[in-house]
């Protein structure tokens, strides 16, 4: 699972995102010249990125019937809606010591945990994290495996202290692998296609515990691959694990994606595959929906200059790798049409991705006078000068595009509540319901947060949003494909 924001460096007080009305009046009250030329420019991005009700109904409704078609048939819709294999939930009985390896963004995390059974719990836990340097997104194969393996190999020579491992048994390990896989059994499966800016070399249609089976072959290491599973569904199995209620887990980070507990009589798909409990979780893939999506021109010039034209377009709407780079491309505009930073337009302000979603979190979280802070991340990131009317403007801009990614979002989570509302006829809606949330751009952007929650709260109404609990469960996604390797264990536990 990936967490691309960091901390707001100085979170000042807070000001509330639902005052727009006086914000934009006190904005037009002291308009400058420079600000007065870029403001038809704001006008038209904000009208263009509005998400009224109807609108998200739609999304919602939308996603819902993506969800079908993609569960009725391979290829059915942008949905991919893949089986995960993973049928069984944990219950709080596993025991013995298990890893788990972290590979989604820009971090991969090592983890190992120690178990006691429904009395213990966890009884000691212990990770490594390593950022994947850049050229090894976009390198080979066997480069990028070896250096997992390499981390890996160093990681359980440190194994000691209450991590047990009894004599005879080899280490078995969970896989969490953040890229769109079809599944092929609950310890194998064939990448489909690199999101998130990897464009690793020589692995898609290759099966991915293979890959990384010959690499750990290659630095002498005796570990075998018991669950190979999205950061979704160990998200899910991280927060099941302490509470029965969980049924839908999702990723807000660098990227976005979601799964749920789905009955295996609602997948005609499915054709053959035995679930002994009658349910399995589906990966929806939800980063490639698509359908009803309010999108600008800087959207569609973001997503032509992307290493993956037409696709995972939700997620270039609402997920961390991307907001940042809209705004940016907003600003250029601005200074381009409306010379909102003056004459002089510095290179920085025009290099893609120099303005990163951490970046503008933290400038929306600067509620000073004069908005220095504003001020300084846009000098460093971008190399621009600012008065202090841009520097509303610019606020206004990063604004839009969070209020449009936590409503987007937010609608998404309904339409999947929405479908599994109406298989189960009644159960769901009206009792507690807990999706399961990580990732950076949720955890680190209190805007977006509340624009998310707003909308699950508009779209369905006081009474049923009141049983919805989204539940941040921080790095679960680790702990969680632990204890998929239990649960899956070739061993008794
Ligand atoms: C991937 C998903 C993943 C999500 C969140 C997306 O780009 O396609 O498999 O779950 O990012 O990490």
């Amino acid at each position: 699972m990936s967490t691309v924001l960091n901390p707001p460096p100085t979170v000042r007080s807070f000001r509330s995102p639902t005052s727009r009305s006086p914000r934009v009046s006190m904005l037009l009250r002291s308009t400058t010249l420079s600000t007065a030329a870029a403001l038809p420019i704001l006008t038209k991005l904000q009208h263009d990125c509005a998400t009224p009700l109807p609108l998200l109904r739609n999304i919602a409704d939308n996603m819902a019937a993506d969800m079908r078609a993609g569960l009725a048939v391979d290829g059915g819709s942008d949905l991919k809606m893949i089986l995960s294999y993973v049928d069984c939930l944990p219950t709080g009985h596993e025991r013995g010591l298990f890893y788990a390896l972290d590979l989604g963004g820009t971090n991969f995390r090592v983890l190992r945990t120690q178990l006691g059974g429904r009395d213990e719990r966890v009884i000691d836990t212990e990770f490594e994290q390593v950022s994947i340097p850049q050229d090894l997104m976009s390198g080979t194969s066997d480069e990028l495996f070896d250096f997992i393996a390499s981390a890996l190999a160093k990681f359980v020579k440190k194994e000691g202290g209450k991590f047990v491992l009894p004599n005879g048994r080899s280490r078995e390990t969970g896989f969490t692998f953040s890229f769109p896989v079809k599944q092929t059994s609950i310890d194998s499966g064939i990448l489909i296609k690199w999101t998130k800016g990897f464009s690793v070399s020589g692995t898609p249609g290759k099966d991915i515990v293979a890959c990384l089976n010959e690499a750990m072959g290659r630095q002498g290491l005796d570990m075998r691959v018991s669950a190979l599973v999205n950061d979704t569904v160990a998200t899910l199995a991280g927060a099941r694990y302490w509470d029965d209620d969980v049924m839908v887990a999702v990723i807000l980070g660098t990227g976005t994606n979601a799964c749920y507990v789905e009955s295996v009589e609602a997948i005609p798909k499915l054709q053959g595959h035995k679930s002994t409990y009658g349910k399995t979780i589906i990966n929806t893939e939800w980063g490639a929906f698509s359908n009803g999506l309010p999108l600008t021109e800087y959207d569609k010039a973001m997503d032509a200059e992307s290493i993956n034209p037409g696709e995972q377009l939700y997620e270039k709407t609402i997920s961390g790798m991307y907001l940042g780079e809209i705004v940016r491309r907003v600003l250029v505009r601005m200074a381009e049409t409306g010379s909102l930073f003056g004459k002089h337009i510095p290179e920085k302000l025009q290099t893609p991705f120099a303005l990163g979603t951490p970046n503008i979190s933290s400038m929306q979280q600067d509620t000073s006078e004069d908005l220095e802070a504003v001020g300084s991340i846009l000098y460093e990131a971008t190399g621009v000068d600012s008065n202090l009317d841009a520097r509303k403007m610019v606020v206004e801009v990063c604004d839009t595009i969070a209020k449009r990614g936590g409503r987007l979002a937010g609608a998404g989570i309904v339409g999947i509540l929405q479908k599994m509302e109406e298989d189960s006829k009644g159960v769901v809606f009206g009792k507690r319901m807990v999706v399961a949330m990580d990732g950076g751009l949720y955890e680190h952007y209190p805007q977006y947060k509340r624009y998310l929650k707003n909308a699950v709260a508009e779209l369905l109404g006081p009474e049923l949003s009141s049983h919805v609990v989204i539940e941040h469960s921080k790095d679960g996604s680790g702990i969680g494909a632990a204890l998929l390797a239990a649960t899956n264990s070739i061993y008794e536990h």
